[in-house]
C-alpha cells in the first residue's frame, strides 16, 4: 500500500483527504480537538508538497429517515464550520469552508484552489447516499480529485462513499490512493495486537464498558490471541451472573448468559473477573456507596466500579504483560466515586511504559486516559473506538483500508 510519503508528485494536484473530524461539540464549540491535531501531519505534508487539499469528514449522525425539521436541526448541530476555523488556527493558514457537500459551489471552490491551499467540505453525512456508498455520489466526489489519502482511522470500518466509493473509483482510473500518517500509525499498532509475536507475550487484554453483546466478536478474537483477558465494567456482571452469582441491580444481559458461560469454558481460566465491587443504591443519585465481595451484592444495589482487591489483582496481572490491549473503562469513571478502578488500570499500564507495548483502543477508555493525564504513558492511544475493535475482530482488516491495497 502507498502512504502519503510515496505521493511525491502532487504539486498542483487536487488531493482528497478523508479525515475524521468527528469531534465533540457543545453549543458549536469544540470540546476536544485531538482528532483535528492528529490529522495535521498528513495535511501539512501534502500542503508542503504543493498539493491542493480537499478535506472530507463526517460529524455526528444525521438520520435521513427523520422529519424535515429534525434533519434540519441535526444538520445545524453537526455543522463543520467551527472545525474549519480551528483547523485554520492550527495550520496557521486560511482554510476555505464550503458549506455544501456537492454541486456548483463546491466545484467552483475546488477550481479556485491554488497550490498549497486547503478547503474543508461540509459534513459528508449531510448527503443521503454517503452511508449507502452511493455510486453516483462517489463518482461526483471522485471527479474532483487526482489522488486520495485515507487518514480517517475512526471511520475506516465504514464502507461509505467518502471512505470506500471514492478510492475504489480513483484506483480503477489508475490514480494514486494512499494511507495517511495517522492511519499508518494506527494500522501498525493494531496489527501488532492481532499478529502476536512471541516477544509480545504475555499478551493481556482488558475489556470493560457496558455490554457483552457489543464485544462478542472481539472477545472471541482475543480469546484466540491473548494469554489473559481481564474483564471489568458493567459487562463483568453478565459473566458473574453466568457463574451463578447474585448481581443485584447491576446491568446484566440475560440473553448473553449462555454466551458468557461458553466463553468462560473456552477460556479455561484465562478470563479474570472482578472479586469485589464498589456498589451503590442508585446510579443517578447514589446516597449509599460500599465495597463488597462479588458474592455479597445485595438485591437492591448495583456495581459501578471494580473494588480494591480487583484493582490489585488486575494490577498484578498487568505487571507481567509484554503487550496489552485495553478497551472499555472499569467503572463509571465520569463520577469521581466510581473512577478508582479505571484510574488503577491507567496507573498499572503507565508502570509498563517503555517495558511493554500498551495500546488503548479508543472510545471511553481513551477519554479516561486523557482525563487522568496518562496519554503520554501509552505506546498507542487509538483515535477510533469502533474501528479499533473491528480491526481486532477482523484480524487486522477494515474496508476503508483494504480498499487502498
Ligand atoms: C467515531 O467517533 O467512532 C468515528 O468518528 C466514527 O463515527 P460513526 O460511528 O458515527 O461512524
Amino acid at each position: 500500500m502507498l502512504t502519503v510519503k510515496d505521493l511525491t508528485n502532487v504539486k498542483g494536484k487536487k488531493v482528497i483527504v478523508r479525515v475524521d473530524f468527528n469531534v465533540p461539540l457543545k453549543n458549536g464549540e469544540i470540546r476536544d480537538d485531538n482528532r483535528i491535531v492528529a490529522a495535521l501531519p498528513t495535511i501539512k505534508n501534502l500542503l508542503e508538497k504543493g498539493a491542493r487539499v480537499i478535506l472530507l469528514s463526517h460529524l455526528g449522525k444525521i438520520k435521513h429517515k427523520l422529519s424535515e425539521e429534525e434533519i434540519a436541526a441535526a444538520k445545524a448541530k453537526n455543522n463543520l464550520l467551527p472545525v474549519s476555523l480551528r483547523l485554520a488556527e492550527l495550520l496557521n493558514q486560511p482554510v476555505t469552508f464550503v458549506p455544501v457537500t456537492r454541486g456548483e459551489e463546491l466545484d467552483e471552490a475546488v477550481a479556485k484552489l491554488n497550490d498549497g491551499d486547503v478547503l474543508l467540505v461540509q459534513n459528508t453525512r449531510y448527503v443521503k447516499g454517503e452511508e449507502k456508498n452511493d455510486p453516483e455520489l462517489s463518482a461526483a466526489w471522485a471527479k474532483l480529485a487526482d489522488a486520495y489519502v485515507m487518514d480517517a482511522f475512526g471511520s475506516a470500518h465504514r464502507a461509505h462513499a467518502s471512505t470506500y466509493g471514492i478510492p475504489s473509483i480513483l484506483k480503477e482510473q489508475g490514480k494514486p490512493v494512499a494511507l495517511g500518517f495517522l492511519v499508518e500509525k494506527e494500522v501498525l499498532a493494531l496489527t501488532r495486537c492481532v499478529k502476536v509475536s512471541d516477544e509480545d507475550r504475555p499478551y493481556i487484554a482488558i475489556l470493560g464498558g457496558l455490554k457483552v453483546s457489543d464485544k462478542i466478536k472481539v472477545i472471541e478474537s482475543l480469546l484466540k490471541k491473548c494469554d489473559k483477558i481481564l474483564i471489568g465494567g458493567a459487562m463483568a456482571f453478565t459473566f458473574l451472573k453466568a457463574l451463578g452469582k447474585e448481581t443485584g441491580q447491576s446491568p446484566v444481559e440475560d440473553d448473553q448468559l449462555d454466551y458468557a458461560r461458553n466463553c468462560l469454558a473456552a477460556a479455561n481460566g484465562r478470563i479474570v473477573l472482578p472479586v469485589d465491587s464498589v456498589i451503590a443504591n442508585s446510579f443517578d443519585n447514589p446516597t449509599d456507596i460500599k465495597i463488597v465481595s462479588v458474592d455479597e451484592i445485595p438485591a437492591d444495589y448495583q456495581g459501578l466500579d471494580i473494588g480494591p482487591k480487583t484493582r490489585e489483582l488486575f494490577a498484578e496481572e498487568i505487571s507481567k504483560a509484554k503487550m496489552v490491549f485495553w478497551n472499555g473503562p472499569a467503572g463509571v469513571f465520569e463520577n469521581p466515586a466510581f473512577q478508582a478502578g479505571t484510574l488503577a488500570i491507567c496507573e498499572a499500564l503507565a508502570k509498563l511504559s517503555g517495558k511493554a507495548f500498551t495500546v488503548c483502543g479508543g472510545g471511553d477508555s481513551a477519554a479516561a486516559i486523557k482525563q487522568f493525564g496518562y496519554a503520554k504513558d501509552f505506546a498507542h492511544v487509538s483515535t477510533g473506538g469502533g474501528a479499533s475493535l473491528e480491526m481486532i475482530e477482523n484480524d487486522g482488516h477494515l474496508p476503508g483500508i483494504d480498499v487502498l491495497g
